[in-house]
């Protein structure tokens, strides 16, 4: 546990608080997936942990589709049943903004273009879409040529964001004993 400055502690609890609120009026929603937001961030997050990985990517994981729930609460305009399209970007910004470093928002502004190169990359992945995920691969640009790969492995946080996504396609299962809300955002405030 660090000490933080009486300011860094306000912000850090601004930003907790604001995240808790987003889940807490937008999580129960499924946006067409299996299981509800909180559900689905939960268990992305379970599954970063399980491997060992770096805090800010289980904070990565658990907060990637944000944007989704803050597209929802500021009303913007393009929001949908499941979801906003551009939620890598609207999350990303909205992290940036909480105080979080790039280690945290970076892979969320690069899980869709993730999801890009994988289905490029690897011929089974499409068949491990959720429906909603490949019907929002076209949309989102579609599977990404072997030059556009190249280009993305090279920039920073590609490999998070690829390793952000597996979790993400296995973190939409129906029940799972996994720990709670307060849980996971403890963690996200001890990355601040
Ligand atoms: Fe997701």
């Amino acid at each position: 546990m660090h000490t933080l400055s009486p300011d860094r502690l306000r912000k850090s609890e601004h930003a907790i608080n604001t995240l808790r609120k987003l889940f807490a009026r937008f999580g129960s929603l499924t946006l067409g997936e299996y299981c509800s937001q909180q559900e689905h961030a939960r268990q992305c997050a379970t599954l970063a942990q399980l491997q060992g990985s770096e805090r800010s990517l289980i904070c990565a994981a658990f907060l990637h589709d944000i944007g989704h729930l803050q597209a929802l609460d500021a009303n913007i305009p393009g929001t949908g049943a499941e979801g906003h399209p551009d939620h890598d970007r609207i999350g990303a910004q909205l992290l940036r903004e909480l105080g979080f470093s790039a280690a945290v928002y970076q892979p969320v502004a690069k899980h869709v273009e993730a999801k890009r190169y994988l289905a490029g990359a690897e011929a089974e992945y499409q068949d491990k879409l959720s429906r909603t995920s490949e019907n929002s691969l076209n949309i989102q640009g579609g599977a990404m040529c072997a030059v556009a790969r190249g280009e993305f492995l090279q920039s920073p946080y590609a490999r998070e964001a690829i390793q952000l996504r597996r979790w993400d396609e296995g973190g939409k299962q129906q029940k799972l004993e996994i720990p709670g809300m307060e849980y996971w955002l403890s963690l996200c405030q001890e990355e601040l």
